[in-house]
């Protein structure tokens, strides 16, 4: 179907074409020239010459009188090229289209093979090809191999997108078994519709056998334990075999009796006041962490509940351990290859170089560096891009990013989106819920609409209105009324 000729000033990277005015051309459509340069309308300019010069302007009333907008108004189309058409293969481009030349759009046939879309029996069904509104079938292995981040602001549809992928793992029976480290219990309900697949944790039965006892443990912890107590607790530790934690307080407990008045025993009173505390946390434990790891060998997916974490020390430190666990079990073959999701990975990739998220960002740096190796395969959510590890973020090959309008973000999406035009930047702030920009995972970057997961498998998100409609609903409606104002 032809939609326009090419006019003048092409490039060999983008070129513009007038559109006819009967075409339909939607934005993200792609398109061909005669010679076979194709690309991806990036833009469409809504033109007018009698409208375009500001000095003349000021006569618009007289302008318009004599306008016709079925003759002076026009379209021109910018095109991101991609490469030249040859029969079946694609070539670069050397040569630019030559003004005149006519362009056409691409069908979805022939575009699906220039995307390298295939219609394999194990491949999933997320969404639809945005403005073709043709389902996008992907090979999840592609999709889950190469480390993917989805990065969005609130209420953009990550979590949704996620709960997606997910159920078609499942429902495809794809054979890699999650690990969803969910930090707001989102995901519950794969516990309920997929019992015998998936297994629901909250993490304070994850608890931390006695090897973990060590001062980087414990300094993430207690983030006030100084040098000084670091060095006597390592001290201790390697005198003692294998301690539980209440063994290592009764042992200091005795240190400190034996120990005469001065800095010494300042020292021990402090470290045993600190130990103490974090024996209340009760994170220490010998049972716990080995038989939740245990449970994927059989394939059995675990969705990893941190809401119940009471500060974000005990969520980085368990979160921690675990990477490391799958990290290396993963390494010695004791589990199949893992997809492992992070949500609000802001908290555990941080950019930033404090000590409580120090640990979690260097066993991800390793995973997202060399997991891809031993298949073990992270996807990383957050709403905060800004906030992310760059050199985690490097190793994202593929970037699915939804609607964000925050201007730190919006910059370091544009540091990272190696495939996207500025005229792709600017639209991420007017994508609708559920819609976005898929890079890196086929040839070309493509718009995307994901469809809604399962009713059954929702997060139970709420906007502010529900909740307060919930809130209200559940409670005595008088109770307002009979305030004494
Ligand atoms: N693909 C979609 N199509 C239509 N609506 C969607 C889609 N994805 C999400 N939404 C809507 O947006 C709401 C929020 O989605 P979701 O919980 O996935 O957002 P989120 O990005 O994870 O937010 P948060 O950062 O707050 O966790 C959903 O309840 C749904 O109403
Ligand atoms: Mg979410």
């Amino acid at each position: 179907m032809e939609v326009g000729f090419v006019i003048s000033d092409s490039n060999t990277r983008e070129f513009r074409f007038l559109v006819r005015r009967d075409a339909r051309l939607d934005n993200n459509m792609f398109v061909i020239t005669d010679s076979g340069v194709f690309g991806r309308v990036v833009d469409i300019d809504g033109m007018n010459n009698l409208l375009s010069d500001s000095d003349i302007l000021v006569y618009y009333d007289e302008i318009l009188k004599y306008m016709v907008p079925s003759r002076d108004n026009y379209n021109i189309a910018r095109v991101k090229v991609y490469g030249n058409l040859k029969s079946s293969s694609v070539d670069r481009v050397n040569t630019p289209p030559y003004p005149g030349e006519s362009v056409r759009v691409l069908e979805w046939n022939e575009l699906r093979g220039l995307l390298g879309l295939s219609d394999s029996d194990d491949n999933i069904v997320i969404g639809k090809v945005l403005p073709y509104n043709q389902d996008i079938h992907i090979d999840p292995y592609r999709l889950i191999e190469k480390h993917f981040g989805v990065l969005a602001m609130s209420g953009a549809g990550k979590s949704n997108l996620i709960s997606v992928l997910l159920q078609e793992l499942t429902e495809r029976d794809i054979k890699i078994p999650v690990v969803v480290f969910d930090i707001h219990n989102e995901y519950y309900n794969f516990s309920q519709v997929y019992p015998r697949k998936f297994t629901s944790i909250p993490s304070h039965t994850i608890k931390l056998s006695r090897t973990y006892l060590n001062s980087d443990i414990i300094g993430l912890l207690a983030d006030d334990l100084t040098e000084v107590q670091s060095y006597i607790l390592d001290d201790i530790l390697s005198k003692l075999d294998n301690p539980s934690i209440d063994q290592l307080i009764d042992y200091i407990k005795h240190m400190v009796h034996e120990s005469k008045e001065g800095q010494h025993r300042r020292s021990l009173q402090a470290l045993l006041r600190r130990l103490q505390s974090i024996k209340s946390l009760d994170v220490f434990g010998d049972i716990g962490l080995e038989d939740k790891i245990a449970l994927l060998r059989n394939g059995k997916s675990l969705v990893i509940d941190f809401s119940d974490a009471h500060n974000d020390r005990i969520l980085t430190t368990k979160a921690s351990v675990l990477l490391k666990e799958l990290f290396e079990r993963r390494k010695r073959g004791e589990i199949p290859p893992v997809l492992v999701i992070i949500e609000e990975a802001h908290l555990l990739a941080s950019s930033e170089t404090n000590r409580e998220s120090r640990m979690s960002q260097m066993i991800l740096t390793r995973i997202a560096r060399e997991g891809r190796k031993f298949g073990i395969c992270l996807g990383i959510v957050s709403q905060r891009p800004y906030y992310l590890n760059q050199t985690i973020m490097a190793q994202l090959n593929v970037q699915i990013f939804l609607r964000i309008v925050n201007p730190y973000d919006i910059d370091y999406v544009r540091s990272i989106g190696e495939q996207l035009t500025d005229d792709d930047m600017a639209s991420i702030p007017n994508l609708l819920p559920g819609e976005a920009i898929v890079s890196g995972l086929l040839k070309y970057p493509l718009f995307v609409k994901f469809r809604l997961a399962d009713q059954r498998l929702r997060s139970n998100y709420q906007n502010l209105r529900d909740m307060v409609k919930n809130y209200w609903s559940n409670r005595d409606q008088r109770y307002i009324s009979n305030i004494d104002l």
